[in-house]
């Protein structure tokens, strides 16, 4: 399975680097097969060698220029990071990037090979209004995506589950799943809300070949704990 950690703005370049190492001693002690992704902070990048993945939260579509505030291709070659977060909920709704300028993005990323982690999901007003409201606002997000892409892992994490406790049933999620499964072959992680306390549960459905996590994996052990829990049901 794919187990993702998105840090998020939280830790800084030492404790990343803290983070990332005690990660890989405890996957190397319980002798773990799972995928391993973490996003940390851009300014948390740094080369890194073990078994995690480290990827990039964001960057833009170019390899340098005039894009202040941004980085490009050629800052994350510079780390050896291959692999990026596209479409997240908060890049989406809290700085306001259009489908129009993830596509473009998605391209710029698939062109170099990276592995992509595309995020898609419904506020809930749309969820309230009903199925087909909410399924023509997800379809909306798959619009543009070269959804055959080798290196394309989808994240699925409805917007009002991310960082509020709240989490669809176990029977949403499976729903909901395989719904997108039949959108699209690539594999499908559930984000939003999971801890330990959860994780073993979302992580046996079906339909869920992994979990995208963000504040509960901020403790390196809760993190690997999932990764254990991915483990035993695999
Ligand atoms: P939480 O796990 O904090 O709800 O965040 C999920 C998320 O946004 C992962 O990308």
């Amino acid at each position: 399975m794919i187990i993702a950690a998105n840090l998020k703005t939280n830790l800084t370049r030492k404790q990343t680097t803290e983070y990332l190492n005690t990660l890989d001693s405890l996957i190397d002690a319980s002798n773990s097969t799972q995928e391993v992704l973490v996003f940390p902070a851009t300014s948390s990048l740094n080369p890194h060698a073990g078994k995690v993945i480290v990827g990039a939260q964001n960057a833009y579509p170019a390899t340098n220029g005039a894009f202040t505030g941004e980085i490009g291709s050629e800052h994350l070659a510079e780390f050896g990071i291959t692999t990026i977060l596209i479409g997240h909920s908060e890049r989406r709704h809290v700085l306001g990037e259009s489908q129009e300028e993830l596509v473009t993005k998605f391209n710029f990323y698939k062109d170099l090979g990276f592995k992509i982690v595309y995020c898609v999901g419904e506020p809930l007003s749309l969820r309230e209004e009903g199925e087909e409201a909410m399924m023509k606002y997800i379809d909306a997000q798959y619009e543009g995506i070269d959804l055959n892409y080798k290196n394309l892992i989808i994240a699925y994490e409805p917007v009002w589950a991310i960082g509020t406790g709240l989490t669809p049933t176990s029977k949403d999620i499976e729903d909901l799943h395989s719904k997108l499964k039949e959108k699209c072959s690539a594999p499908l992680l559930y984000g939003g809300s999971v801890k330990v306390a959860n994780a073993k549960e979302v992580l046996g459905l079906k339909s869920v070949d992994g979990i995208l996590v963000g504040g509960a994996a901020l403790n390196v052990e809760d993190f690997n704990t999932m990764i254990n829990f991915a483990q035993e049901i695999e």
